[in-house]
């Protein structure tokens, strides 16, 4: 029997898209026979910030109930799926601040010999999602750890078109996720669970 895999969807989201993926994640990896942590990022934005913006404080206020993540939770898990809305082509602050938390488990060799992989989301659709994920899996090989990037391999990505990971564009938020991205999502979730797994069942035989 293959090892139950420990995975921690670690995301952070200002208006609610990122983290619809990540609960899509989530639940197709519990679904998968994961055992999961959905986790956001500390929120790092000042409260009038996040009030003067209305889908912004009413997903703070949805998504109260979701723990705050913490370097326990990566050590804990095999895997590790990150996402983040883009910020100009780039990670999130809150998600990158997240990062730089771990520098305590890379510097005695915790973040190693993981399963990575990530998901994000852009206002437009050439708005920086290849760039935010793969600026995201800069770090990723800093810590010695495995991307599992979706690439091609199931018919659903060549309808979303994204290899690098699940991604949407939310067209200033008037787009809704839906199949197509849900379908990235789940398949996603899906091979890193399996991949993982199959990594666990390595390490622990040889
Ligand atoms: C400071 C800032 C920078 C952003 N930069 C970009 C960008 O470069 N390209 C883009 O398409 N969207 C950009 N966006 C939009 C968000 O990335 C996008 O709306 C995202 O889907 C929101 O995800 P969320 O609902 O999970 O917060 C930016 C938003 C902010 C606040």
């Amino acid at each position: 029997m293959s090892p139950t895999v420990k995975l921690a969807v670690i995301y952070y989201s200002s208006t609610g898209f990122s983290a619809e993926i990540a609960k899509e994640i989530s639940d197709a990896a519990t679904k998968a026979g994961a055992e999961v942590r959905l986790l956001k990022a500390a929120e790092l934005a000042p409260e009038a910030a996040i009030a003067s913006n209305e889908a912004w404080a009413a997903h703070a206020a949805a998504s109260a109930g979701i723990p705050v993540a913490t370097p326990d939770d990566v050590e804990w898990a095999d895997a590790v799926i990150f996402g983040t809305p883009t910020r100009f082509g780039n990670v999130s602050s809150q998600l990158k601040q997240f990062l730089d938390t771990l520098g305590g488990l890379w510097a005695q060799g915790k973040l190693a010999n993981k399963v990575y992989s990530g998901f994000v989301t852009t206002a437009t659709t050439h708005g920086g999602q290849e760039s935010t994920l793969l600026a995201l899996y800069n770090s990723i090989h800093h810590f010695g750890g495995l991307i599992v990037s979706p690439g091609y391999t199931d018919p659903v990505k060549f309808v979303d078109g994204n290899p690098y990971g699940t991604s949407h564009v939310d067209g200033q938020g008037n787009n809704p996720i839906g199949d197509e991205t849900r379908n990235a999502a789940r398949h996603q979730a899906e091979r890193v669970v399996q991949i993982a797994g199959a990594l666990k069942a390595g390490l622990a035989a040889a």
